[in-house]
């Protein structure tokens, strides 16, 4: 089994493929790692057969979505899933064959309403249900205690104790587990009895994880995350450094529109000298009234450099193919100690 683990600060994704034939199955992957997945997946010369999700996740944000477009292949989640991106919907019991290997699903609702585990060869997926000296929690959209009881005790727990544990978090650095070693020291299941075990999770008092509105949104809808929208857009635009914007400036060039699009106050409390302005909530309204030649150099700038790349990226949607950012916005060129206007 070719096996890569795959690392994202506490969330954890991986690819399985198979030896003999290169077909492989990437388990929970995560947005930030996109490229390193089609890097993992060319370099071990394997071919993508699933993405699978083992939930929805609430606190990471799933590449699911884009490999499987990217790649052509099926997104293969629990039959109960909300995402409408889920291709390939899984009940208990069933199982997907890549190559020689085969990955069986257990339903093991509790974390989430669509928890799966997935069980290959001498290792099990547990993502959110079983964790290493810890298991998911159960008090997020969908999730329940008595449910993630059955699915441990009842379920998960059953399985070969020598099987491998390889969970979708670890925020301590550790890789795997096994089912025998979590049974005997995850302070967690040491409450065995049903009562003992819903009281403890509804009693947790976990505060909630960061962009659990986004990461949900995102996730059961196949939206984009700001992030991917930002980088979306960044991808299709050029950008300029504060120091060099400074001296072309300089050279008086007069095909070179600087565009603010701030706020009128940000504005108003300085700007680059000679900049013009138009605020990115009006930008495509006025656009044609304050910029009727298409054929002008825009450099666009906010303050941080992240509201500039939308605008230059709308501005070459609207034909104004010489449009680009100034990296790092108004704030770049004040720390560079560059003249500001009044
Ligand atoms: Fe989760």
């Amino acid at each position: 089994m070719i096996f890569e683990q795959i690392a994202t600060g506490g969330c954890q994704s991986y690819l399985v493929g198979c030896t003999e034939t290169r077909a492989a199955v990437l388990i929970d992957p995560e947005i930030r790692q996109l490229d390193r997945y089609l890097a993992l997946i060319s370099q071990e010369g394997l071919r993508l057969h699933y993405v699978i999700d083992t939930h929805t996740h609430a606190d990471h944000f799933s590449a699911a979505k884009r490999i499987g477009e990217m790649l052509s292949v099926p997104i293969v989640m629990h039959h109960d899933s909300p995402a409408p991106f889920a291709g390939l919907r899984l009940d208990d019991g069933e199982m997907l064959a890549a190559g020689k290997l085969r990955f069986h699903a257990l339903h093991t609702p509790g974390h989430t309403r669509d928890s799966m585990c997935i069980v290959v060869e001498d290792r099990v997926f547990t993502g959110d249900t079983l964790l290493i000296g810890a298991t998911g929690r159960s008090d997020l959209p969908s999730g329940d205690p008595d449910q993630l009881y059955d699915s441990l005790f009842g379920k998960l727990l059953k399985l070969d104790p020598a099987l491998l544990v390889y969970p979708a978090h670890d925020y301590k650095g550790r890789s795997h587990t096994t089912i025998g070693d979590e049974i005997a020291n995850n302070p967690r299941l040491q409450k065995r009895e049903r009562a003992e075990f819903t009281d403890m999770m509804r009693h947790l008092n976990l505060s909630a994880p960061d962009h659990l509105t986004e990461a949900l949104r995102t996730n059961m809808s196949g939206g984009k995350t700001v992030t991917e929208l930002l980088s979306d857009a960044a991808a299709g635009i050029p950008f300029m450094a504060a120091a060099e914007l400074n001296a072309q400036l300089g050279t008086r060039a007069n095909d070179l529109v600087v565009l603010d699009v701030r706020e009128q106050s940000a504005f108003d409390a300085g700007h680059i000298p000679g900049a013009r302005h138009l605020p990115r909530g009006q930008l495509e309204m006025r656009v044609d009234q304050d910029l009727p030649d298409p054929t002008l150099r825009i450099l666009v700038y906010c303050e941080f450099g992240m509201i500039s790349t939308l605008a230059a990226a709308t501005l070459r949607q609207l034909g104004f193919m010489r449009a680009a950012g100034l990296d790092g916005g108004f704030k770049a060129w004040r720390e560079g100690g560059l003249p500001v206007e009044k």
